[in-house]
């Protein structure tokens, strides 16, 4: 089996942070959702990895490279424009050949991993195997319909009024029969081919497609407030561990991993939390559910529930800075001079909450 993972699109809903870089390397408890999707599909087996890429495709390759240091093969992909899924598959077909292969959009955490489903896909003699989750509000997901004997009936992307509570996660299973149906179907009136319209097709014209509902928890990483659930998750199921240094007078309560080469001084730290490598924290408390990446300084700041990105700096906040995810080379400082004023300098799209 091969592994085809999506790296191309556009990133809008989580602007201003992907002006300057791909989504898929905005990192959940400090590693990039893309090295867990390409960790994820090396666990279950698979070694030999496509990456559709677009804009933001030369990132990508510079983070990536040939895949040594997960022991896959990785192939880059070029796709012109984001044309949709089912486009991505199409421009793909030269490198998957005739082989089966499991998709899985660069955007998406899913807990424990792909190996059951891989395992059973490949156990049997499906032309495709989708992965469901029941979820509250499906709107913004393809959503399927399952017939009696339990296999799909019907897959409607993002419908304004969802007949069932199941999404699509981003993680599909296909044989070479897919390729016909994605050179089948037509562009949606939003201008992309749809994987779940070339799905469908394959209901259609009679080929066996099962679902696969998935247990644990998955997200889809596309907003803040979804990075910051998925950082939560993640940091709550990672072991406590310290390759750094932590002086006597701070305390470090729970599940805190403190990176190689990390300070924690005259701190408090609580977890689930992380603290990334050459990162310093002076005089401050960071609070469960942060991870906060390499290189950067907190000091006589308090931080909860939030992502910093590398290189960042917060000094000397007069409160508590809550629920944010802060993009890289950031920074964040109480001013001396008078008079006493916000002073920003922000980019397209950027959100901030004032006291
Ligand atoms: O996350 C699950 C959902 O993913 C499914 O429930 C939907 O049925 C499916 O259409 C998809 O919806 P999204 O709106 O979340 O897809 P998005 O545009 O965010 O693209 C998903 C990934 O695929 C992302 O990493 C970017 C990449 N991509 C996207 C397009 C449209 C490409 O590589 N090429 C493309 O042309």
């Amino acid at each position: 089996m091969k592994g085809l993972v999506l790296s191309g699109g556009k990133g809008t809903r989580l602007r201003p942070i992907t002006y300057t870089s791909a989504k898929q390397l905005v990192p959940v408890a400090n590693k990039p959702v893309l090295f867990r999707v390409i960790e994820a599909i090396r666990d279950a087996g698979i070694s030999d990895i496509g990456i559709v890429i677009g804009d933001t495709g030369d990132e990508i390759r510079a983070a990536v490279g040939t895949g040594r240091q997960w022991g896959v093969r990785i192939t880059y992909i070029p796709q012109d424009a984001p044309l949709g899924l089912a486009h991505a598959v199409k421009i793909s077909q030269e490198f998957i050949g005739d082989e089966r292969f499991v998709m899985f959009l660069g955007d998406n955490c899913i807990q424990g991993g792909i190996s059951p489903l891989i395992e059973q896909f490949g156990k049997s003699d499906y032309n495709a195997q989708i992965v469901l989750k029941k979820v509250a509000d499906p709107r913004s997901f393809g959503v399927a319909e399952l017939d009696d004997d339990g296999r799909i009936a019907r897959l409607v992307e993002k419908p304004r009024e969802p007949r069932s509570d199941l999404a699509l996660v981003g993680i599909y299973m296909f044989d070479h029969h897919i390729f016909e149906a994605v050179n089948s179907i037509k562009p949606s009136p939003r201008g992309e081919l749809e994987i779940t319209d070339a799905i469908q097709w394959l209901v259609h014209t009679g080929r066996t497609v099962f679902p696969y509902l998935h247990e644990g928890w998955w997200i889809d990483t596309g907003k803040k407030d979804d990075m910051l659930e998925a950082n939560r998750l993640i940091l709550e199921e990672m072991p406590a561990a310290n390759f750094g240094y932590v002086d006597r007078n701070s305390q470090v309560i729970g599940k805190v991993i403190i990176e190689a080469g990390a300070e924690v001084i005259n701190s408090t730290i609580r977890g689930p939390a992380i603290i990334g490598e050459h990162t310093r924290i002076l005089n401050s408390y960071i609070g469960p559910f942060t991870s906060i990446y390499h290189h950067c300084l907190v000091e006589e700041s308090e931080i909860e529930h939030s992502i910093v990105l590398e290189h960042s700096s917060i000094r000397s906040l007069p409160h508590r800075l809550e629920d944010s995810l802060i993009g890289r080379n950031v920074e964040v400082a109480r001013s001396p001079l008078k008079p006493k004023a916000y002073r920003l300098l922000l980019g397209d799209n950027s959100t901030v909450g004032m006291l």
